[in-house]
């Protein structure tokens, strides 16, 4: 069973993906760079909570693009049967942005081995032979190629892209400032002051605007904001 953990190097591979009607062949590594990325698996083509997803991203991807994030689907199918799809997917909304970034054709699941992805829960979610298809997994890659976030949800229940998004915005304040982000915390909330913050090093940082509910717990507003004030 294949374990990718927060920390590690987002393991590399070579592959066919589609994209803007195209099948073409990427090396995951050069395909990365030094951005940050997000890999999600779903799947099957022409199912109906995938096609809802893939759409939701279509029209959000604007919100990645602005934070420097590149995106990249995957399901066990080939890249014929995705160029297909994608029309379906660009047809849900006319007037939104077509789906622009690539999805890996994993036919042989050679990715999905490799990541982990693969059902082990859902009965139904297999292709006609009986094998299982991808669940819906999510990994959040950094600049340096360190997973930073993995997630997977069961087949029968789509994702919520606002939320990686959260996520991405969380990591990357956390990645500038000493700083870590509380329940339910969005983009321009106050935030914590990083544990390993103390003494002399905590008014260097934040001045005054620290406020202390216990010696653990001390809040202090976005610093991004107090930069640009
Ligand atoms: C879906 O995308 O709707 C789906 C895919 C596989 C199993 C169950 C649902």
């Amino acid at each position: 069973m294949v374990n990718v953990r927060l920390g590690d190097i987002a393991p590399n591979f070579q592959t066919t993906v589609s994209e803007n009607g195209q099948a073409k062949e990427i090396d995951f590594h050069e395909w990365l760079g030094g951005s940050w990325a997000i890999l999600f698996s779903h799947p099957d083509d022409y199912t109906p909570v995938c096609t809802t997803e893939l759409s939701a991203v279509a029209l959000s991807y604007a919100d990645f693009q602005s934070r420097g994030v590149k995106l990249i689907g995957l399901s066990a199918n080939n890249a014929d049967s995705h160029k297909g799809w994608i029309k379906d997917i660009d047809a849900l909304s006319p007037n939104g942005p077509n789906l622009e970034f690539p999805i890996i054709a994993d036919e042989d699941r050679k990715v999905a081995e490799l990541y982990g992805m693969l059902d082990h829960l859902d009965a139904t979610n297999v292709d006609k032979k009986g094998i299982p298809f991808t669940v819906r997994t999510v990994f959040i890659i950094d600049p340096e190629k360190k997973v930073r976030l993995t997630l997977a949800y069961p087949a029968s229940t789509g994702r919520n892209f606002p939320e990686i998004l959260r996520v991405i915005d969380s990591l990357q304040l956390g990645d500038k400032y000493k700083i870590t982000t509380p329940a339910n915390w969005k983009k321009g909330d106050d935030v914590i002051v990083h544990p390993s913050v103390q003494g002399e090093k905590v008014k260097e940082l934040f001045g005054d605007d620290v406020k202390t509910v216990y010696p653990y717990l001390r809040f202090t507003a976005d610093p991004s904001k107090k930069q640009t004030a």
